[in-house]
């Protein structure tokens, strides 16, 4: 079929128009709190990698990232996190700023290598374990739900020096070890945990593209010293969600009772819409779902890796036990989701595709931001993210008709702006834009909650501005500003426009509403009155 140039125009005016008047439309809506159920949670998030900072102190040893980003090249600007937001000195200000933002949860993660230095060869290290302690602590006296995530992104260097890490079944064990560490120490206060954050982005980022830790690759995918991306995600991805499914059963069945609380898994998730419309391109929208999604979700709730996986991967995809499967299955309370962005996606079975569509590993998709140099949506400071708030409804539909309807929430959803050059302070924080962008997703996300799904939770993606892994400091994702010299934290106009929407119907502190806590208060202040006496 031959297109002709006034066909290509028209479908190029035709883009435009409607990525207008999505625009336009979602501009149009306010969104209010009292739209979503009560009880829900609205919170902010961070990681520790990513705000911590405190390298090597207090008994904590290096981790993978610690190691990555002294690797010259690694990071932008060559940026590292030694010393990031340097939260772990300044957290009891920090938790101040997320009281004023009016929040009722604050979702967080536990430095490995801070709580077990050499992880099972060594022992736990009081100091770590303190330090989130008086978080978990300091959170509650707020009356703020702590949402704790075990592992984001980072582990003790020695873990990888010593068998290859996630490579290795060897970390299952491990795993499990630092998971029930943090349920033994923390449990008692926190309700909701989250075993692990994105297994599908950091397996993508870490063993296929090889631009995380530790930096495997083959081509097409990159240029890496060592690794074979056809194969070593599925691997480590597999000895992810058996480390997730042993960990939350051992939450189930040591601590759940007692502890009363919940325990889940993050995914990321993109949602994507055919580049091209024709039956094919739809078909390749979907396996885009089930190579990603579906790939940490479809074993956890039915067993196995979704069936479109089997059929592409053939042996190389790796096979769950009869007992494992069952452990699989027992080991969801609930989904976290993070969300940021919608692709096309083109069909690379029938079409032609460039190199890097064409493979099992991608579900012989290629994906894109653009149809004819037309972005799907606006563009932010990641290649990969646009503004495509009508992707929230969808994949939050997605999740609850695939997975039938399990209790979810949005653990991540967040923008930055594209970078400028000699960007001011008095420009970073005018970020109307960023109050836009979650204006627009949350009425998407009402209008998912309308249609009935089950979403408990919506955390904005972030408390402040800190390491964005291999972008460094430059790409902004935060409700306050963070001066790089001073390390001053600076509401932006985002972090009003938070507050005065969480203001919008009061209520929903946690430790008020929970029966009891006046208990758990009065344990709480003992606990940090002898701590002060002891230091
Ligand atoms: C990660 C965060 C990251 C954010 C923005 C998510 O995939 O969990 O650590 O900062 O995306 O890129």
């Amino acid at each position: 079929m031959k297109v002709t140039i006034t066909q290509i125009f028209l479908l190029l005016l035709l883009s435009l128009v409607h990525s207008f008047a999505e625009q336009r439309s979602n501009e149009g809506e306010e969104v209010e709190r009292s739209q979503f159920p009560s009880g829900f949670l609205f919170g902010a998030a961070t990681s520790s990698y990513q705000i911590e900072g405190a390298v090597l102190e207090d008994g904590k040893s290096p981790n993978n990232w610690d190691v990555f980003c002294h690797i010259p090249g690694s990071i932008k600007n060559g940026d590292t996190g030694d010393i990031a937001d340097d939260h772990y000195h300044r957290f009891l200000e920090d938790i101040e700023i997320i009281h004023s933002l009016g929040v009722n949860a604050y979702r967080f993660s536990i430095s490995w290598s801070r709580v077990l230095p050499r992880g099972r060869l060594g022992e736990v290290n009081p100091k770590g374990v303190l330090f989130y302690s008086k978080i978990i602590d300091n959170l509650l006296l707020k009356g703020i739900e702590p949402y704790v995530t075990i592992y984001h992104h980072n582990h003790p260097q020695e873990l990888e020096e010593r068998f290859g890490a996630w490579l290795s079944p060897l970390m299952q064990e491990e795993f499990v070890h630092f998971a029930e560490t943090c349920f033994e120490n923390f449990g008692d206060r926190v309700k909701y945990w989250t075993t692990i954050n994105e297994p599908n982005l950091f397996t993508e980022l870490a063993y296929l593209s090889g631009r995380y830790p530790p930096a495997h690759c083959s081509a097409p995918f990159g240029n890496c010293s060592s690794g074979n991306s056809d194969t070593e995600p599925l691997f480590v991805l597999h000895n992810m969600l058996l480390s997730h499914a042993k960990a939350a059963n051992i939450y189930r069945h040591k601590y759940q009772l007692k502890q009363g609380g919940f325990i889940g898994i993050i995914a990321n998730t993109f949602m994507y819409e055919p580049l091209r419309d024709i039956e094919l391109d739809r078909e390749a929208a979907k396996r885009a779902l089930a190579f990603y999604t579906a790939w940490v979700l479809d074993p956890l709730v039915f067993g196995d890796y979704p069936p479109e996986m089997r059929q592409y991967h053939g042996n190389e995809l790796p096979r769950f036990t009869s007992e494992e499967t069952k452990s699989l299955t027992q080991s969801l309370d609930f989904i976290g989701i993070n969300h940021y962005s919608t692709l096309y996606a083109k069909d690379c079975i029938h079409s032609t595709c460039s190199s890097d569509g064409d493979r099992a590993i991608q579900g012989f998709v290629y994906l894109t931001g653009e149809r004819h140099g037309v972005p799907i949506g606006e563009r932010t400071g990641i290649w990969r993210f646009f503004i495509v708030p009508r992707g929230m409804e969808k994949i939050i539909e997605y999740v609850k008709e695939r997975y039938n309807n399990m209790p979810m929430f949005v653990t991540e959803n967040g923008y930055s702006p594209p970078e400028q050059q000699d960007e001011q302070e008095e420009d970073l924080v005018q970020d109307a834009k960023q109050i836009e962008f979650h204006k627009a997703y949350l009425a998407a996300l009402v209008r998912a909650i309308r249609n009935g799904a089950d979403v408990r939770g919506y955390f904005i993606w972030s408390l402040m501005d800190s390491f964005e892994w291999v972008y460094g400091y430059n790409t902004r994702f935060g409700l306050y500003h963070v001066d790089r010299q001073t390390l001053r934290r600076t509401p932006k106009l985002s972090a009003r426009w938070y507050a005065k929407f969480l203001t919008n119907s009061g209520h929903n502190h946690v430790a008020d509403a929970t029966p009891g806590s006046s208990k758990i208060k009065d344990a709480i202040l003992t606990r940090l009155k002898t701590q002060k006496a002891e230091m």
